[in-house]
């Protein structure tokens, strides 16, 4: 099961990340992120967005994190050109086009203190391979965000999504992705990749937040 390059680049799937930030990331999500993420990675940490889409989360964690170093990481150039567009008042992240599928990633060894994947890690062939390469990316003491879709009944998934224009069933290509896995399902994989949970919320209705490090 593998999302074409294509659909990423799509310039209306760019459009859909961008204009509906807020719901996409809401008060729950940061309250979770302030209460057990931030705690651990200091003032200034190197923080890495894997499947980054158009830079909003990474804007951000700009204004939170205004010392933070910033990096993203897409497979695709139409996502990558709009988060390079974006203004980052204390400078731009860097970015590097890359495909999830296949390891190594092109980052360091121990040079990052947090990896977050937001609606990423659930179009991967194999997440496990995310996981193994989130431990090797990672600084001792740092840890890893997972904030992703969970299953649900169709007709729970159709209300909670929201479609395209009047149409709730529209983009129905993405529902085999998004209702891949459940909160107990994640935890497994997390587990299966050497992870401990460190904390867990439900943001939104339809998603998981999963804040974790290695064991
Ligand atoms: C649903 S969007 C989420 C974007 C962003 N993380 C957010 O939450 O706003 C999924 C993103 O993952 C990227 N993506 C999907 N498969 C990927 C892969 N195999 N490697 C790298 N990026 C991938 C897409 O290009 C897209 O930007």
């Amino acid at each position: 099961m593998t999302t074409t390059g294509s659909r990423w680049n799509d310039s209306s799937m760019v459009e859909r990340m961008s204009s509906n930030r807020g719901r996409r990331y809401p008060p729950e999500f940061w309250a979770f992120f302030d209460a057990t993420v931030r705690p651990r990675i200091g003032d200034a940490p190197a923080i890495a967005d894997f499947g980054c889409g158009p830079g909003l989360l990474l804007l951000d964690l700009a204004g939170r994190l205004p010392d933070s170093t910033l990096r993203g990481v897409d497979v695709s150039n139409a996502m990558l050109e709009n988060a390079r567009a974006l203004d980052f008042p204390g400078g731009a992240p860097t970015y590097v086009q890359h495909d999830l599928n296949t390891a190594p990633y092109p980052v360091e060894d121990g040079s990052l203190d947090l990896c977050i994947t937001a609606n990423v890690a659930c179009f991967l062939d194999n997440p496990l391979v995310l996981l193994g390469e989130v431990r090797r990316m990672l600084r001792p003491g740092g840890g890893y965000l997972l904030f992703d879709w969970r299953r649900q009944a169709l007709a729970d998934y159709i209300e909670n999504r929201g479609g395209l224009g009047d149409d709730p069933t529209s983009m129905m290509g993405l529902q085999p992705f998004h209702n891949r896995f459940t909160m107990d399902e994640w935890k497994w994989l997390l587990a299966e990749g050497g992870f401990e949970v460190a904390g867990e919320a439900q943001p939104r209705v339809s998603h998981v937040a999963i804040a974790s490090v290695p064991r």
